[in-house]
């Protein structure tokens, strides 16, 4: 007799571009895993019902995207080291007991990117864009790899205080604009779905500089146009998504996809 295919899906508001299903289901098949994979595009008075009712019903996982990170740590009943150290979670998985863990693989699915990449984050000069959430994910992935700096420039300099203060590491510092050209700019910012650049000096970047933007979408990224001008290798964050799609996978069923037909 066939298993009843695991129930998975996605939850945030809006998913109209999501591509997760798409992963999620390219994965199931390469690993003959039975899995279906739902679309929850919830508003926000409905997020902590949706998700209880999906997983009395029986739920196996769910990845969390914006603006449901944070809620989603504090809904779980157990979180990850990860998933508390970003403050965030993008996955919810049940666990065997009927309760909820919270975790965090968005660190992962970025580093495993620049392992792609070809980018060694160990000794980098790191300039990151941005002082949310994403930011703090991505700083925290980049300090345990080994990072020698992360100078962190934000339009409001008070929040560049406070993730300093949350990060409590003598590497991450702010940015000084004394002129230092950065291995690695990582653009954390929400600007890039308004389709705006953040403001940031030329000369942050040089030939060297690998510059990647935590966004996917279709549309060419201001941020990335603007770096590749300057003369920066870009990215944007297509491979973050699968890599950390791969991983919920691996959470979900105990089998590594491989990704690397996703990157032609
Ligand atoms: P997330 O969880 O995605 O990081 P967030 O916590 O709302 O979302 O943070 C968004 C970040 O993008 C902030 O650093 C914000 O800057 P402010 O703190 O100054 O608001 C930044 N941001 C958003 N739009 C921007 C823009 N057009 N230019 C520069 N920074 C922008």
């Amino acid at each position: 007799m066939n298993e009843a295919p695991a129930r998975c899906g996605v939850i945030g508001f809006p998913l109209s571009h999501t591509r997760s299903p798409e992963l999620h289901s390219a994965f199931a098949e390469q690993c003959g895993v039975a899995q279906s994979y739902t679309v929850l595009a919830v508003p926000d008075s409905d997020f902590e019902h949706v998700v209880r009712s999906f997983f009395a019903n029986g739920g196996r996982g769910l990845n969390v995207t914006l603006p449901y990170k944070q809620r989603a740590l504090e809904f779980a009943e157990a979180a990850s080291e990860r998933a508390v150290r970003a403050g965030a979670a993008n996955v919810l998985t049940r666990q065997p007991d009927g309760t909820v863990l919270a975790d965090n693989v968005d660190g992962i699915g970025f580093l495993r990117d620049l392992a792609r990449l070809q980018f060694d984050p160990r000794g980098a000069k790191v300039c990151v864009l941005g002082a949310g959430g994403a930011a703090a994910g991505v700083i925290a992935a980049l300090l345990e790899a080994g990072a020698a700096t992360v100078a962190v420039l934000n339009r409001n300099a008070e929040r560049v205080q406070l993730l300093m203060a949350r990060m409590d590491d003598p590497r991450v510092v702010e940015f000084s604009g004394q002129g230092d050209v950065f291995d690695l700019v990582v653009n954390a910012t929400s600007a890039s779905l308004a389709n705006e650049c953040p403001a940031f000096p030329d000369d942050v970047i040089g030939p060297g500089t690998l510059a990647y933007d935590l966004v996917y979408a279709k549309e060419p990224i201001p941020f990335m146009q603007r770096a590749a001008r300057l003369g920066a290798r870009t990215s944007d964050g297509w491979g973050m998504l699968a890599e950390q799609a791969a991983e919920t996978f691996y959470l979900w069923h105990g089998v590594h996809p491989d990704t690397d037909f996703l990157y032609p």
